[in-house]
């Protein structure tokens, strides 16, 4: 049975604390990972490069301008052909259709290195920042603010759950988490010990928590869906005054920060971000992933 990582579910909490910990060496010696970009990235590709070679294998790294994707070619063949080539395919798409298709038809691993839906290996090296700064995961309480019907959004409620964390979205109406994502995120939480709370107060959001997330107001893909990204979402940046009331928690971001917008200069570069350390477990999360997955752990 082939495992696949397309949201973060996809590994039970049993899994993801083993990838959280798992030390991979050189465990995909002599093998191929192929990584393919639809979407612009500057952290994923790069992590994801360096961290194929440093398990001893090579990355081949693909961007879809130069593929037959334009061209109408199905994934489902793409699916095919890559197996025959590579130990793992991971991919940056728009829709979870996509990767779904692909992952029907792939005969290795298939990775989601971000879609329209969910950005799991993120929230993957989200959570070892969380272990590596404040001792573990399970019970302690993160709120994250902004577009709470993003990518991040719901693999924060999918991940941080399975974590057993306490996950609470805050978010403008209109902005606000899917059912679907919800219910399950409820659902890992009550075998977890987490928690989820939706709300539309920043201030109450944040009150008491150990960890303070944001990301971008405007995802890759919606810069032209007319709707005004800016205004709605002012009283949920994470600036200076917001975290008065939580000086002890760690802050984090996914990046690219749009700074003056989601997050100030002043939080970015303050004693309670962690957003380099979290950009850097990208790296150590998706080699113990890769690890795990292609099944050649040592
Ligand atoms: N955080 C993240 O996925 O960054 P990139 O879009 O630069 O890969
Ligand atoms: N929600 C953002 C994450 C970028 C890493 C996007 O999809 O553009």
């Amino acid at each position: 049975m082939i495992k696949h990582f397309l949201k973060d579910d996809d590994l039970s909490p049993a899994q993801q604390e083993e990838v959280l910990t798992l030390k991979p060496g050189k465990a995909l010696a002599g093998k191929a990972v192929v990584v393919i970009f639809e979407k612009p990235s500057l952290r994923t590709r790069v992590s994801f490069e360096v961290g194929i070679a440093q398990l001893g294998a090579t990355p081949v790294i693909v961007d879809a301008q130069t593929t037959h994707f334009g061209r109408g070619e199905l994934m489902a063949d793409a699916a095919r052909a890559l197996s025959r080539y590579a130990d793992a395919i991971v991919i940056r798409t728009f829709a979870d259709s996509r990767i779904a298709e692909l992952a029907e038809y792939a005969t290795v691993p298939v990775i989601n290195a971000l879609t329209d839906g969910y950005h799991p290996c993120q929230v993957l090296a989200d959570l070892m920042t969380i272990r590596q700064h404040l001792g573990g995961t399970a019970g302690k309480t993160i709120a994250y603010l902004g577009d709470g019907n993003n990518n991040m959004a719901n693999s924060y409620l999918l991940g941080g759950t399975t974590a057993g964390m306490h996950v609470r979205v805050a978010s403008p109406v209109g902005f606000t988490p899917a059912e679907h994502i919800t219910e399950r995120a409820k659902e890992i939480a009550e075998q977890t010990g987490g928690s989820v709370t939706l709300l539309t107060d920043p201030h109450e959001a944040v009150a008491g928590v150990d960890v303070v997330a944001t990301d971008t107001w405007t995802s890759m893909g919606m810069e032209n869906d007319g709707i005004d990204r800016i205004t709605p979402f002012l009283p949920y940046q994470i600036n200076g005054e917001l975290l008065k009331a939580v000086p002890n928690a760690i802050v984090l971001h996914c990046l690219p920060a749009h700074r003056g917008e989601e997050i100030t200069d002043e939080v970015m570069d303050g004693p309670q971000s962690v957003v380099f350390d979290q950009t850097e477990n990208r790296l150590h999360a998706q080699k113990a992933l890769l690890a795990f997955l292609v099944d050649g752990k040592e």
